[in-house]
């Protein structure tokens, strides 16, 4: 697939323009492009700190990316700048350009609240409400003024998260009193109840046992047929595993994190483009 047909049309438009046509709204989830998210000259400070510097990227629709490489090569930085989250870090400073379909992410009128909504987020330690598990699904829905069937939305979400079988007759029990992956997998649900259009994960199984890591290697494979995902994973199998397109980030001297390449995973695992990424998935390196 092309990662780069559907944007043709789109980058005939010159960035103001599309800030007006981006005023205020976003495309509603599951609008047909093959590319959901491209990054453009992506750079990210923390103060003097330049953390990443010029990531260009297509997210592909209904596929899971995975990013890879060293610790502190800004895998969480650049995933945090896709849904708007680095705005709750005083010192963060995002430039270059983050599309949303056709919408410009930073754009003036945009409202990142509803960024996040589109654009949710799962982290590596599972963060659950202190409430029931209902409530914690109907959390979100309720800030959104949900007037349908909140049985049915909790239902559906801890179906579609595989947790329901788990938990379908303690819907009251405190959603801490799940084990660690019912609790990731109840995190997930909760954001699948705010309607998004793209997951993103950080770690999300780094702090899980084997088989519930499996879980929710499964539930992602599950998901990206509705869903756009993006992973962040030290685990390179995990990586081989689930994703379709993986980006290897690597740090310079400076410590500055730069994408090295972004291939297809099976491409890129073995036949990478780039000696860097050789060296780094065969362990020489990192
Ligand atoms: N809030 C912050 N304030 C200042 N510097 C930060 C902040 N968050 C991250 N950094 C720095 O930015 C760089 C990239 O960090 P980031 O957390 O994105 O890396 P990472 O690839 O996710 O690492 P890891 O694999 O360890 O999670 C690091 O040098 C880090 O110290
Ligand atoms: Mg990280």
């Amino acid at each position: 697939m092309s990662l780069t047909t559907e944007r043709a049309g789109i980058d005939q438009i010159t960035g103001n323009a599309r800030d007006a046509i981006g005023a205020g709204v976003l495309p509603e989830p599951g609008t047909d492009r093959n590319v959901v998210i491209s990054l453009r000259d992506l750079n990210v400070h923390y103060g003097r700190f330049h953390a990443v510097g010029d990531v260009n990227l297509d997210i592909p629709r209904n596929r899971i990316t995975a990013f890879i490489g060293p610790s502190g090569c800004g895998k969480s930085t650049v995933l945090r700048s896709i849904n708007r989250m680095n705005d709750l870090v005083p010192t963060a400073k995002v430039d270059g350009t983050i599309w949303y379909h056709d919408r410009n992410i930073n754009g003036r009128d945009i409202d990142p609240v509803m960024v996040r909504r589109r654009i949710g987020m799962v982290f590596q330690k599972p963060n659950p409400f202190p409430k029931s598990i209902a409530e914690n699904i109907l959390w979100g829905a309720k800030i959104n003024g949900f007037t349908g069937n909140k049985a049915e939305l909790v239902e559906s979400c801890l179906r579609r998260a595989a947790l329901w079988d788990e938990v379908k007759d303690k819907l009251d029990a405190s959603g801490l009193a799940l084990s660690g992956g019912q609790q990731q997998r109840l995190c997930i649900a909760r954001a699948l109840a705010n309607n998004p259009d793209v997951i993103l994960m950080d770690e999300p199984a780094s702090a899980l046992d084997p088989i519930s890591t499996l879980k929710i290697e499964d539930l992602m494979r599950e998901l990206a047929r509705n869903f756009t995902i993006v992973i962040v994973t030290h685990n390179m199998q995990q990586a081989a595993r689930v994703s379709d397109q993986t980006c290897f980030f690597s740090l310079n001297e400076q410590r500055m994190g730069f994408m090295v390449e972004a291939s297809p995973t099976t491409e890129l695992f073995t036949n990478p483009k780039d000696r860097r990424t050789e060296d780094y998935i065969t362990g020489r390196f990192g």
